[in-house]
């Protein structure tokens, strides 16, 4: 019997969504299931990986992540690198991108766990919306994830249920996740979310409508915003812009338009499919 452990990062909600659908998949099959949330509550995250650590069971882990600039967040890679080791513990990195491109990050996400000691028997992609293109009428990946993507993960986490069930289980082969092109990955590789620091543009905040509600900060999932009275970012700011899309006085303005066609034209470049995808062992 082994243990479930599911954690997720997920400004815009569809990782959590994609979490959800796992969870309820292992609980129909009565498995005992851990769920972190990563970004606020960093007692939470400390309190799970002692309890991964002091664990004597098998193991298996889902870790989600959205993509972003090509990468999967710099937070779940950390948790990542703080997994303690174990002798049979399991790994399932998930990833939910923009239809723009679904990067290295699962590649780098199987790369880590398996440095970890971690061994992967699984692995999924599920395109969402760009949650950087909720003022857009029809983007990219719109209506996602739908059925079909829930069921793909249903099926993933059936598979692995049964795999795990065996003496001996079936392990997906790394190289499965590194599916970008030599030259797409090395493109890729260059890219960070440092960078589209630089790209994206800045928000301000309008003082004359701001009345310093605090829904920015209620909706900052890593806890980088504060009220001074008036909303300022610290460095760990992962530019989610939940702040700006979820204040009630839109009083957090920034032209998001140039990012728009920046999603348009990359996922006319990379043309990735198929947009939602399982990864098994064979
Ligand atoms: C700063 C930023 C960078 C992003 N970079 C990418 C990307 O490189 N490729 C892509 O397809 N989607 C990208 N996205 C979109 C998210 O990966 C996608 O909307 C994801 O489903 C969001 O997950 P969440 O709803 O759990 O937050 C980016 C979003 C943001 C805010």
């Amino acid at each position: 019997m082994y243990k479930a452990f599911i954690f997720y990062c997920s400004p815009a909600g569809t990782t959590r969504h994609v979490a959800e659908v796992i969870e309820k998949t292992l609980d129909n099959f009565d498995r005992q299931i851990t769920v972190c949330e990563l970004g606020k509550n960093k007692g939470k995250l400390a309190e799970v990986i002692r309890e991964i650590k002091d664990s004597d069971q098998e193991i298996c882990l889902f870790i989600g992540s959205p993509v972003y600039s090509s990468h999967a967040l710099p937070l779940i890679m950390d948790l990542i690198g703080r997994l303690p080791a174990k002798s049979l513990a399991y790994a399932v990195p998930f990833v939910t991108w923009g239809a723009a491109t679904s990067g290295i990050a699962l590649a780098e996400m199987g790369t880590a766990l398996m440095q970890q000691g971690y061994k992967l028997i699984g692995a999924a992609r599920v395109v969402a919306v760009h949650s950087l293109m909720w003022e857009v009428e029809n983007p990219a990946g719109k209506g996602h994830p739908d059925y079909e993507d829930d069921d793909l993960i249903k099926n993933l986490v059936s598979n692995i249920e049964n795999n795990l069930q065996k003496p001996d289980p079936k392990l997906l082969p790394e190289q499965i996740l590194s599916y970008q092109s030599a030259t797409v990955t090395a493109e890729m590789k260059q890219q960070n979310l440092e960078l589209a620091r630089k790209f994206l543009p800045p928000r301000k905040v309008n003082r004359d409508l701001c009345n310093q509600c605090g829904v920015c900060a209620d909706k900052c999932p890593v806890a980088a915003l504060t009220l001074t009275p008036y909303p300022t970012y610290a460095e760990h700011c992962i530019l989610c812009f939940n702040c700006m899309r979820w204040c009630p006085e839109n009083a957090i303005e920034a032209d998001l338009s140039p990012a728009h066609d920046m999603v348009q034209l990359r996922y006319e470049k990379y043309k990735e499919s198929p947009l939602s995808k399982i990864f098994l062992p064979t």
